[in-house]
């Protein structure tokens, strides 16, 4: 499974432009489709779900098109139902195209296929259909009763009179049958049945059919009077808001990490429930500002603390809230959330189940999570699975402010935030590393730790992993060329790293992995991609606030790639076995120089000719040839470096 792994993150701060709102372009698509005469959409969201609208409304023979590689897309209205009267649309997974396409498909008097993705397949759907049965629409379930994929024929649609459709499962069936309703030209009613849940979403609806010249009268949020004779037709052109749900992640970095994190694209004036997450972040202890067209979150002194919300009002938003109370104090409690069990997956099993990975408390029901912080974030090199989900993906983003985290599957973000991992990266601190590569014995060990030691920082001795692992694997009988056997113990070696003391399964290792014959092991077992892979996110659990030092062969080239400070450390390999001679007389073992050589020269041409990580310089790394320097001096100079880098 691909992969991502996200470093620490030190803090926040800096602006972030957002993509355009999934639910504001993907309704303004639709009516502009059914519109009479040319609409200019500027900011349409780039991302999968939109993608799905517009491949189906050109199926649909809905002719639009795109303004070069920009965001401005021009939609030539039908002026009424959909041309093309037969067709096979598949829509992914994508709910917000698949429901209002169902309701206006249903009254355009063709015959049409829906499909979508199996997760989409299980997404309930029987309370729109329904209420267009209602109408006199002819909709088949083609799988199971109640979900998708569908199968609609022409039908005599009896408009008017009183629809009624239930408002407590998905508020996107109420906005499906508004949208579609001014298609029979009568005036009709729609009555809701149950509690209304996610409201705001309703409110967008009939702010953007106003915009296209249909005004809906609410009365309350049960009934709702879409009138006879109207028609949508084009405003000529529209501007996408930025996405409100996709605001909230960067809102919660600037309340964790310090901030102020700015997000442009909405504000006080949007039509999106969903900027009411600021509410909820001011009220956990955040301190927020809002402008027109902007809204911006800092930290304040007294830090965040827990909360209970009833998150109706911002269902998609409240996720961003569960992985924020992360780094609150005391637990926090998010209710009225059923609607989560029906989205992209069960997201209140799935956050419960992510959380839990990290070491935390949760505690799940039908309808609410209560997440209660843990002092340490553990994460585990198996990942937080992000099933398909954007949204859960985003959220756990956040939890990169305790610890290395991994994200799998991180592309799934492509359905609403294609590029969020990059505009995550370009607002937030990582916490930063000097990585210092270089053959055995150049001395980068000792310059490395001293350098830790004056910054404060951690310190990774990557080489005492290899050693450790030869060393478990001569513990346990398996061959340092199998391969397999060597990564099944890397994966799982029980090491503990205190200041000196290196504890193997629970047993002080001393001068063991020290030894020459260790030196060669390690060598050979770090020559497995297997053994390296293991090894690989438990290096970059060693990156930890405020800093860290590293030192092994790929720091800078494949562990910390994004290390501030590269440096690659050497020293001639007979000035190298000299120190070694001398540091081995030192300790009282007995050594001759020459065959110190030999083994310095064949571990050289192992670690530099090996196909994974070979030893090298890089081209991003300052070299640092110690042969004629002191360790003083060599401290120095890499210190010089971080700081100019810093
Ligand atoms: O730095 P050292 O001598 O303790 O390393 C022992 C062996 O481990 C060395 O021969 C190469 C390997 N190693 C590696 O391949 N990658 C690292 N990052 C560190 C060590």
């Amino acid at each position: 499974m691909e992969f991502l792994d996200l470093p620490p993150m030190l803090g926040a701060a800096g602006r972030v432009r957002l993509p355009g709102s999934k639910s504001i372009s993907n309704r303004t698509l639709l009516l502009a489709a059914l519109a009479e005469g040319e609409t200019d959409i500027r900011d349409l969201l780039a991302s999968d779900d939109v993608e799905r609208m517009l491949d189906a409304l050109r199926a649909l023979g809905v002719a639009w098109s795109r303004e070069g590689a920009s965001d401005n897309y021009r939609v030539r209205g039908a002026g009424g139902a959909f041309p093309v009267k037969q067709a096979d649309l598949f829509l992914g997974n994508a709910g917000t195209a698949f429901r209002p396409l169902t309701a206006a498909l249903a009254l355009s008097g063709g015959e049409y296929r829906l499909s979508g993705v199996p997760r989409m397949h299980e997404r309930p759907i029987g309370d729109l259909v329904d209420g267009l049965r209602q109408l006199g629409a002819d909709i088949a379930y083609t799988g199971n009763a109640g979900f998708p994929p569908l199968h609609i024929r022409p039908a005599a649609i009896r408009p008017g009179g009183v629809v009624r459709v239930r408002g407590d499962v998905s508020s996107q069936f109420l906005t499906a049958l508004l949208m579609a309703l001014p298609l029979t030209g009568v005036e009709t009613t729609i009555e809701v049945v149950g509690e209304l849940i996610s409201k705001p979403y309703i409110a967008i609806t009939l702010a953007l059919m106003s915009r296209f010249g249909v005004a809906v009268r609410r009365e309350g949020w049960e009934r709702f009077v879409v009138p006879g004779g109207a028609r949508y037709r084009s405003p000529g052109t529209i501007f996408v808001e930025g996405d409100a749900s996709s605001a909230s992640y960067f809102l919660a970095l600037g309340a964790i990490g310090g901030g102020p994190v700015r997000v442009e694209g909405v504000g006080r004036d949007s039509i999106q429930g969903d900027v009411r997450f600021a509410e909820a972040l001011a009220q956990m202890g955040a301190v927020i500002e809002m402008g027109d067209n902007w809204i911006e979150a800092k930290a304040s002194a007294s830090g965040l603390k827990g909360i209970t919300l009833d998150c109706n009002h911002i269902p998609d938003a409240a996720m961003t809230l569960a992985t924020t109370a992360l780094f609150a104090q005391g637990p926090t409690t998010l209710s009225n959330i059923a609607s989560w069990r029906v989205k992209e997956t069960d997201r209140i099993a799935a956050m419960a189940k992510e959380l839990r990975k990290l070491g935390v408390e949760v505690e799940e029901g039908g309808d609410y999570i209560r997440v209660t912080p843990a002092k340490v974030l553990s994460s585990l090199p198996e990942g937080i699975d992000t099933y398909d989900d954007h949204r859960i993906a985003m959220c756990f983003s956040l939890a990169a402010f305790g610890t290395a985290l991994r994200i799998n599957d991180p592309k799934c973000v492509g359905k609403t935030f294609p590029d969020y991992f990059e505009r995550l990266a370009s607002v937030t601190q990582a916490v930063p590393v000097i990585a210092i590569d270089g053959p055995s014995a150049s001395g980068k060990g000792t310059v490395a730790a001293r350098v830790a030691a004056a910054l404060g920082w951690h310190y990774l001795d990557s080489g005492a992993l290899y050693r450790l692992t030869a060393l478990a694997a001569r513990r346990a009988g398996v061959a340092w060329d199998d391969e397999p056997g060597v990564a099944a113990i890397a994966a799982k070696l029980d090491v503990v790293f205190e200041g000196e003391s290196i504890r193997l399964a629970g047993e002080e290792v001393g001068e063991a992995i020290r030894t020459e014959e260790m030196g060669t092991g390690a060598s050979k077992v770090a020559a497995l991609p297997a053994v390296r892979q293991a090894l690989l996110f438990r290096q970059r659990l060693f990156r930890r606030a405020p800093g860290l030092v590293g030192d092994g062969r790929d720091m800078g080239s494949v562990v910390f790639p994004d290390a501030k400070t590269k440096v690659f450390l050497t020293a001639s390999v007979e000035i190298r076995a000299d120190r070694r001679y001398k540091q081995l007389i030192g300790k009282g073992i007995g050594a001759t120089i020459q065959p110190i050589l030999q083994d310095l020269r064949e571990r050289d041409e192992r670690d530099s000719q090996r196909s994974v990580a070979p030893l090298r310089q890089s081209e991003d790394a300052e070299l640092l040839d110690t042969s004629a320097l002191t360790i003083e001096e060599a401290v120095a100079r890499v210190l010089g470096w971080a700081k100019s880098t810093s």
